[in-house]
């Protein structure tokens, strides 16, 4: 695995807030996608906030992020994920949080709403693990990332469900990478990059 860099880890060893990922295959996956600044964040599955501040150092200053999740309202989670919405607008993000389930229409037609025209997005699905939530959450949103984007999912090695549905989304043709730290690491899991080939704007004859 390589070194931990392109990561927001100093914030998690304060304890403010938690990360259900293990941190060298996030950190190879950043490293992954270091190479291209991204304009926009949409996080299906949010939690406490832990992985949207890891990847915020991936996005360019003022970057948009929307933030997906049912969280309730008057959780220690809600608490937490308040104050890692705080911290990233301090640093001049812009931060929406959508409080619902992602495949209510209401949900989804706000976080089209919210990121509209964006050409190097990234999409991290890591909400329900089902195999056909998933595959919604991919195909809802995969058009809010413009054609420079990259699609994030938790998951693809451990989570059989998961598996399934990239599995299904590789043999589309999509480059693709897994960043999986084995099977003795406590919250290893495997992280999948795809970087999907939309074709934005082309006539139907080309
Ligand atoms: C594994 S946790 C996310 C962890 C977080 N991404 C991190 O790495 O710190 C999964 C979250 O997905 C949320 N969730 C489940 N189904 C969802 C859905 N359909 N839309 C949005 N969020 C969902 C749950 O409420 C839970 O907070």
């Amino acid at each position: 695995m390589p070194e931990l860099k392109n990561c927001r880890f100093e914030l998690l060893n304060k304890n403010r807030i938690e990360l259900r990922q293990d941190r060298n295959e996030i950190s190879a996956a950043c490293d992954y996608l270091s190479s291209k600044p991204y304009d926009l964040l949409i996080e299906i599955g949010c939690l406490h906030g832990g992985s949207a501040i890891v990847l915020s150092g991936l996005l360019k200053t003022g970057s948009t992020i929307v933030l997906v999740d049912p969280i309730n309202r008057g959780s220690a989670a809600a608490k937490s994920l308040k104050w890692s919405c705080d911290w990233l607008r301090g640093q001049g993000f812009k931060v929406f949080l959508v409080i619902g389930l992602s495949f209510d229409p209401k949900i989804r037609r706000k976080v089209h709403t919210l990121a509209e025209n964006f050409q190097s997005g990234l999409l991290h699905i890591d909400g329900d693990h089902a195999t056909w939530s998933v595959l919604l959450d991919y195909y809802a949103f995969v058009d809010c990332i413009g054609p420079e984007g990259a699609v994030i999912f938790h998951d693809v090695v451990t989570n059989p469900r998961v598996k399934i549905a990239w599995d299904q989304l590789c043999q589309e043709g999509h480059s693709n990478r897994v960043f999986y730290n084995g099977r003795n690491s406590t919250w290893a899991s495997g992280i999948g990059v795809l970087e999907p080939l939309l074709f934005v704007g082309a006539s139907p004859n080309g």
